[in-house]
């Protein structure tokens, strides 16, 4: 037998109150009930991070956080990131840095740096930050540690790194 929750969560600034069954995860409710596919489903398991969206600004593989979790958040996709018809800074940078080729891991790239650059705002270290105590450098190394959660079969990283180093800056 399936349970039935209502759920309440803004997608991109719209506000939307939806019945789910309680096993769905956000990203099936994304793509399956609310037709926003810049999500992708590479693995659904949490290695791959194609489906990483901002969930009250935080990163979050979102196949692994179930819809009903999600209730009262606001959530940011890749359709999100543009500020009033202009990309993001992040997106002008993959397109200026050809950090994409088949393009079907760049949406949770694209999300995952965003947050990810705003940890680094916040002081938060990583695991290979050296000095605990002082304010993160972002170093190439860096870089693709924090972004170590979004694979890439294309292995477009060396460009992926200067995406992301050319935001920061
Ligand atoms: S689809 Fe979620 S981490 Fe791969
Ligand atoms: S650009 Fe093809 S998987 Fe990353």
């Amino acid at each position: 037998m399936t349970e039935n929750a209502q759920v309440g969560l803004g997608v991109n600034g719209r506000p939307c109150r939806i019945a789910v069954d309680t096993r769905t995860s956000l990203l099936d409710l994304l793509r399956e009930r609310l037709d926003v596919t810049g999500p992708k489903k590479g693995c659904d398991h949490g290695q791959c991070g194609a489906c990483t969206v901002l969930l009250d600004g935080r990163r979050v593989n979102s196949c692994l956080v179930l819809a009903v979790a999600a209730d009262g958040a606001e959530v940011t996709t890749v359709e999100g990131l543009a500020d009033g018809g202009e990309p993001a800074p992040i997106q002008s940078a993959f397109v200026e840095c050809d950090a994409f080729q088949c393009g079907y891991c760049t949406p949770g790239q694209l999300c995952s740096a965003v947050g990810m650059l705003d940890e680094v705002k916040a002081g938060w270290p990583s695991a290979v930050t050296e000095d605990l105590a002082g304010a993160p450098d972002l170093t190439d190394e860096e870089i693709r540690e924090r972004m170590s959660g979004n694979l890439c079969r294309c292995g477009a990283y060396p460009n992926i790194v200067e995406a992301v180093r050319r935001t920061a800056e």
